[in-house]
């Protein structure tokens, strides 16, 4: 068996933690869109990942709802159901196997020392749990478990698969040319700021505007938004660097000139806080309008819960073909088959 896929592999993914918003599509997902038909797509619903931090029961009864949305924000924003694979990471137990293979492969202060990881904890209020301290081998097993070759990630995700890149040439170096080492693909902008000014768009910080927003919702977020604090009249100029509502309008408008003129204005104290957001809310139902429009279509009820299903069938035959070829490298396969020779050479 080759290591060489015909097309190459893309893996990410996300916890089933809620909806994806604007920051995840500037991060990550437009990324998936673009590549989606370069590589063959898998994209991990990480369930698991999800309990390193949350992991009462109530959090747990959520996560198909949570893995519904996801999916279908993967396809309102452009993904093809019939050429991605979108599976449930709990569902494939193999999965253990493979990171079980590879804790050996990295330092605990390695992963101690990971930025990332620590910020992760104090976000959510949690101790630093062995399953939080494995969080970058577990997803380092959901990338090696296809063989993937590009993954597309946010900032906050780029040194995770640094570690799935580390492992894999470690693996390799080791006992054989097994994995591909996997390319991280970043996002094209600097992690997304909030509509409140914080430095990162997130859910649980109450501060994001989701790909399913309604245009009622999108209204009220963006005139809710944080601007320039010491502007307190239209008449004043002001500051367009570090504005969330011009960072968006960089991020999300098209027409150049259009943005560039409102920022001459803005600058000038010629246009007030007011109109400015009015043309943000244009810019971003731009965006988000053929999205609701593509999530409709995908909406009936089962269809996405089938995709899960066909999409998990297929990755946990791939992630057992990838143990049995690990087991088979290291030279495990052929402990068990002596032992199992020498029991049948003597049956009683
Ligand atoms: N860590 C990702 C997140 O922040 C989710 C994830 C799990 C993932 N496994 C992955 C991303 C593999 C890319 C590749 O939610």
């Amino acid at each position: 068996m080759s290591m060489h896929h015909p097309r190459p592999r893309l893996l990410t993914g996300d916890r089933p933690t809620g909806a994806l918003h604007l920051g995840h599509l500037v991060g990550t997902l437009a990324n998936r869109v673009r590549l989606q038909h370069e590589y063959d797509c898998f994209f991990i619903i990480a369930d698991l990942h999800m309990l390193t931090t949350r992991n009462t029961p109530e959090a747990i009864a959520q996560a198909d709802v949570h893995a519904r949305g996801l999916v279908l924000d993967a396809l309102s924003a452009g993904i093809e159901p019939e050429t991605a694979t979108f599976y449930l990471q709990s569902a494939v137990p193999e999965i253990h196997d493979l990171a079980g293979l590879l804790q050996g492969l990295v330092n605990v202060s390695r992963l101690e020392r990971l930025p990332a990881l620590k910020d992760m904890a104090r976000d959510a209020h949690v101790e630093m749990s062995m399953a939080l301290l494995n969080y970058p081998v577990l997803q380092s097993a959901d990338i090696l478990s296809v063989r993937g070759n590009a993954v597309p990630v946010g900032k906050d995700n780029e040194a995770f698969v640094e570690v799935a890149r580390e492992l894999a040439r470690r693996f390799n170096g080791r006992y054989g040319d097994v994995f591909p080492v996997p390319e991280t693909i970043p996002g094209d902008v600097p992690t997304l700021i909030g509509t409140d000014g914080r430095a990162k768009m997130s859910k649980s910080l109450g501060n994001a505007i989701a790909l399913n927003d309604s245009a009622t919702d999108v209204r009220r977020k963006v005139l809710g938004m944080y601007t320039d604090p010491n502007r307190i009249r239209a008449d004043i100029p002001g500051q367009v660097e570090g504005n969330p509502v011009f960072i968006y309008l960089d991020t999300f408008g098209t027409d150049r000139a259009t943005i560039e003129d409102v920022k001459a204005r803005y600058r000038a104290g010629k246009v007030g806080d007011v109109e400015v957001k009015h043309y943000l809310i244009e810019v971003i139902e731009r965006v988000l309008m053929p999205m609701r429009e593509r999530r409709i279509r995908f909406s009936e009820p089962g269809y996405v819960d089938n995709l899960i299903v066909a999409g998990t069938e297929r990755v946990r035959e791939e992630t057992a073909l990838t143990v049995r070829e690990m087991r088979k490298a290291m030279g495990l396969a052929g402990v068990w088959n002596r032992i199992r020779r020498t029991a049948e050479r003597h049956r009683r």
